[in-house]
C-alpha cells in the first residue's frame, strides 16, 4: 500500500543526487528547493560504489550527511538502495556479476542496469547493502518509501542463467518429456534426454535476430523466466529492508508498456507501483494516458506512484525538445487524473558531466529561481500544497475493460507470421486510444484478473488464451457482457502450441464462427467494408470468416478481393450477453464509431463529453468524485457543464453550462 500514513499531500519531488557535487552547493539546493514547495527527495540511486569501496569496507559518511541535511529541512525521502550499478571493483573481481548479451559477449564493466539476476556476487552483495541501508538509516520517520534498484530490465545470456532457466525448467515442467511436448521439439529434431542439453536461446543458438526464433516455446519460457529471475532480485531486497523494517512500503521504479517485464507479476510483489513517465516526442495524450492506466491496473486499480517526469528536456531522445509552457503541470495532473498519488521528477539538479548533463532538472546549470522551468516547478508546488489531501486514495471506476499480457505480447512477437506489421501494443492503442479519446474511463486488466465488475471487455489481438481464460471470458459474456475481439486470437495455448480444430480456437464457441484463412496485406494495401452506412479500410490482416451462430453485422463484408463479401464484424449472441469479432484492422473512424456504439447500447457513458484534445477523466472517493479536465490543445476550448461544479485548483465554482478552459490549463472539479 501506498504509505497515505506518512504524507498529507501529494509528495512533490524527485531524484536529488548531491553526491554528484560539492557541499557548498547544498544549502542552496535546499533554499531552492523549498522554495519550490519540493518536500520529497529520492536519494542514494547510484552510490553503490561510494558506499562500498570494497568488498569489506562499507562508508554511509556522506549519505548520513546528506539524511541530515533533507530531514533538517523537512524533506520526506524515498530511500534508494543503489544496487542499480554495481562498484568497477566488484566486476574486476567477480566477473560472474557482468551480464553476457544476446549474441553472446560478455559485457565490461560499464553503464548502468547491468548486473547478472543469477549472479551469485550481485545475490550477496545487494541484499547485504540493502541491509545495511535499512539498519543504518531505520530511525527516519521522514523515510516514507524505500526504493529499490532503479528501472529493473534487460536480460541476461551466461551461463550461470543458462543453469538457472534449467532449474526453472524443471520446476515449471517436472519431466524432460512435458518440456518436449510443450515446446513440440520433434519439429527440426530437437527432442532433449537431459535438463543439461538446453541452452539458452540467443543468437548462438534458437534465434535469427532478436524476434525471430526457431522456437517460440524455448524463447518464451527464457522470457518468463528472465522476468522472474530478475523480479527474484527485487524481491531479496524488499525481503531484507523488511527483515529490518517489517511495516516498510517498498518499491521500484517501473517503465510502463516495458516488454521484458511481466508486469502484472511484479505488482503481485510491490507494496505499491511507481513508474517513470518519459513520453516520446510525437505520443499523443491518449497514448500517455494508456501508460498510466496500465500503471494503475497492474496494480489491480491501487493508486500509483509517478516516480519521475522530466520538468523540461529528455536528453536521451533523438532531439530534446522542450515541453512547453504549462506541459509539464498538465502532464502532471493527467498523471493524477488516471491514479498517481505523487508528482516526481528527474532530477533536482542538473549534473555538469556525463551522459544526462543535459536531462531536464528543476535546478539548471545556471541555478537561477527566475528560470522558466522552475518558475513552472514552484507555481505547480504552491497548487499541490493549497490541494492537500483532496485529491489522494481515490479510484477509478470504470465499466470498460481492456485485457492485456505479457505472454500474449510476448507471442504476437515471437509468432513468425502472419505480418511483420502485426504489433502487439498498435492493435491494443487503437481500442484504448478510440475509447479514451471519447472519454470513456478504462481499465487495463490481466486475463486471469476478475471481469464480472465490467459490462464491456475488449480483448485486441487475442492470440494466446491460456489455462481457463476462455471459461473466465465465456462466464462473462453468458452472464450478460459484451466481449470483443479481433483477428488472430484463440490462435494458440500458453506454450504457443496451435490449438487444433479450427480457430479461433477455444473462443469459437463464444464468437460463433470458424477463421479458415488469413489474408496479410503489405503495408500501404488496403481491403474496405462497410459498417452503418459508411466505408472503411481494412488494413494489415483479413481473416477469412464463417458464420457458426453468429450474425454479419458489417453491410456486405470486405469489398474487393477473392474474398469479397466475406463478414468483416460479427456479433453472436451467447447466454445473456453479447461477442463481437473484428477480422480486420481499420482506422480511428472504426474504432470510435464501433465503440460508442457498443457503449451506449450498453448504457456505458463518457466521464464527460468534451470538444477534440480536451481529456475527462475521474476518480472517487470518500471525498466524492473528482472529474480532472484537461485541455491538450493550444487553443482555448469550450465545455459546457450539466451543473455547477467548484474547481479545486482555483477554488472557483463554474456555473452550469459553456464556459472556456485556456490551452493546456486544468480543472478538478470536485462533485459531492
Ligand atoms: C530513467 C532513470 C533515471 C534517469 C532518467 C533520465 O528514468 O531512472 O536515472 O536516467 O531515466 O531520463
Ligand atoms: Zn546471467
Amino acid at each position: 500500500m501506498f504509505p497515505y500514513e506518512k504524507v498529507e499531500k501529494v509528495p512533490y519531488g524527485g531524484d536529488y543526487n548531491p553526491e554528484q557535487w560539492s557541499k557548498e552547493v547544498w544549502e542552496e539546493d535546499m533554499r531552492l528547493l523549498r522554495e519550490a514547495y519540493i518536500d520529497i527527495v529520492t536519494l542514494n540511486v547510484f552510490s553503490w560504489a561510494a558506499l562500498q569501496p570494497n568488498e569489506t569496507t562499507y562508508d554511509f559518511s556522506r549519505l548520513d550527511e546528506i539524511m541530515e541535511l533533507v530531514t533538517k529541512n523537512g524533506m520526506k525521502v524515498c530511500m534508494a538502495t543503489s544496487t542499480g550499478a554495481h562498484p568497477a571493483w566488484m566486476a574486476k573481481k567477480y566477473p560472474d556479476i557482468l551480464r553476457v548479451d544476446f549474441e553472446g559477449r560478455r559485457r565490461k564493466f560499464g553503464g548502468r542496469h547491468n548486473s547478472c539476476p543469477n549472479s551469485p556476487t550481485y545475490q550477496k552483495y545487494s541484499v547485504a547493502l540493502t541491509r545495511k541501508l535499512a539498519e543504518r538509516y531505520k530511525d527516519y520517520d521522514n523515510i516514507i518509501a524505500w526504493h529499490i534498484s532503479n528501472e529493473f530490465g534487460g536480460e541476461c545470456y551466461c551461463e550461470n542463467c543458462e543453469r538457472a532457466f534449467r532449474v526453472w525448467l524443471q520446476k515449471k515442467y517436472k519431466t524432460v518429456d512435458a518440456l518436449n511436448r510443450a515446446w513440440d521439439t520433434a519439429f527440426w529434431g530437437h527432442t532433449f534426454y537431459g535438463w543439461d542439453e538446453i541452452v539458452a536461446p540467443d543468437m548462438r543458438s534458437e534465434h535469427f535476430d532478436e524476434e525471430r526464433t526457431c522456437f517460440q516455446g524455448i524463447s518464451l519460457d527464457y522470457r518468463r523466466f528472465m522476468s522472474d529471475s530478475i523480479l527474484d532480485c527485487y524481491v531479496r531486497e524488499q525481503a531484507a529492508v523488511k527483515e529490518v523494517l517489517p511495516d516498510a512500503a517498498v518499491t521500484t521504479n517501473l517503465m510502463g508498456f516495458y516488454k521484458p517485464l511481466d508486469y502484472f507479476q511484479w505488482a503481485r510483489e510491490m507494496d505499491f507501483v511507481a513508474w517513470d513517465n518519459y513520453p516520446s516526442n510525437d505520443d499523443g495524450y491518449t497514448r500517455i494516458a494508456m501508460c498510466h492506466d496500465l500503471m494503475r491496473g497492474i496494480g489491480g486499480g491501487a493508486p500509483f506512484a509517478l516516480m519521475e517526469q522530466t520538468p523540461s528536456v529528455t536528453n536521451w531522445l533523438p532531439y530534446n525538445a522542450l515541453k512547453r509552457p504549462g506541459v509539464m503541470r498538465l502532464w502532471s495532473y493527467q498523471a493524477m487524473a488516471h491514479g498517481a498519488d505523487t508528482v516526481m521528477f528527474f532530477q533536482m539538479r542538473r549534473s555538469i558531466g556525463a551522459c544526462e548533463k543535459y536531462h531536464g532538472a528543476v535546478i539548471d546549470h545556471a541555478g537561477s529561481n527566475q528560470a522558466r522551468v522552475y518558475r513552472e516547478v514552484a507555481a505547480l508546488g504552491k497548487e499541490l500544497a493549497a490541494l492537500g489531501k483532496q485529491t489522494l486514495g481515490m479510484r477509478t471506476k470504470s465499466q470498460i475493460a481492456l485485457l492485456f499480457d505479457w505472454d500474449n505480447w510476448w507471442g504476437i512477437e515471437y509468432s513468425a507470421g502472419p505480418s511483420e506489421n502485426l504489433r502487439c501494443l498498435d492493435e491494443f492503442a487503437r481500442f484504448y486510444e478510440a475509447l479514451r479519446g471519447m472519454n470513456y474511463n478504462v481499465d487495463i486488466v490481466s486475463p486471469d484478473m476478475a471481469l464480472d465488475a465490467y459490462r464491456l471487455v475488449v480483448a485486441p489481438v487475442c492470440y494466446m488464451v491460456k489455462g481457463s481464460d476462455d471459461a473466465r471470458i465465456r462466464a462473462f459474456v453468458k452472464n450478460g457482457g459484451t466481449f470483443v475481439t479481433t483477428f488472430f486470437s484463440g490462435i494458440v495455448e500458453e506454450h504457443d502450441l496451435v490449438v487444433p480444430g479450427g480457430y479461433p480456437g477455444k473462443l469459437r464457441d463464444i464468437l460463433g464462427i470458424w477463421v479458415e484463412e488469413e489474408d496479410a496485406l503489405p503495408a500501404g494495401a488496403e481491403n474496405s467494408f462497410v459498417y452503418r452506412g459508411k466505408t472503411y479500410p481494412a488494413t494489415l490482416l483479413c481473416d477469412l470468416l464463417h458464420l457458426e451462430g453468429a450474425q454479419q453485422i458489417d453491410e456486405g463484408g470486405y469489398g474487393s478481393d477473392f474474398y469479397a463479401g466475406m463478414p468483416v464484424v460479427t456479433k453472436n449472441e451467447f447466454g445473456a450477453g453479447r461477442a463481437y469479432y473484428l477480422a480486420t484492422a481499420s482506422n480511428e473512424a472504426f474504432y470510435r464509431a464501433f465503440l460508442a456504439n457498443l457503449c451506449a447500447e450498453q448504457g456505458i457513458e463518457p466521464v464527460l463529453k468534451t470538444p477534440a484534445g480536451v481529456e475527462a477523466a475521474s476518480r472517487e472517493g470518500e471525498g466524492g468524485r473528482l472529474l480532472y479536465v484537461l485541455n491538450h490543445n493550444d487553443e482555448a476550448a469550450v465545455i459546457s457543464l450539466p451543473k455547477p461544479m467548484r474547481d479545486l485548483v482555483s477554488g472557483e465554482t463554474y456555473p452550469a453550462g459553456d464556459h472556456a478552459i485556456a490551452p493546456k490549463d486544468v480543472r478538478i472539479f470536485q462533485q459531492a
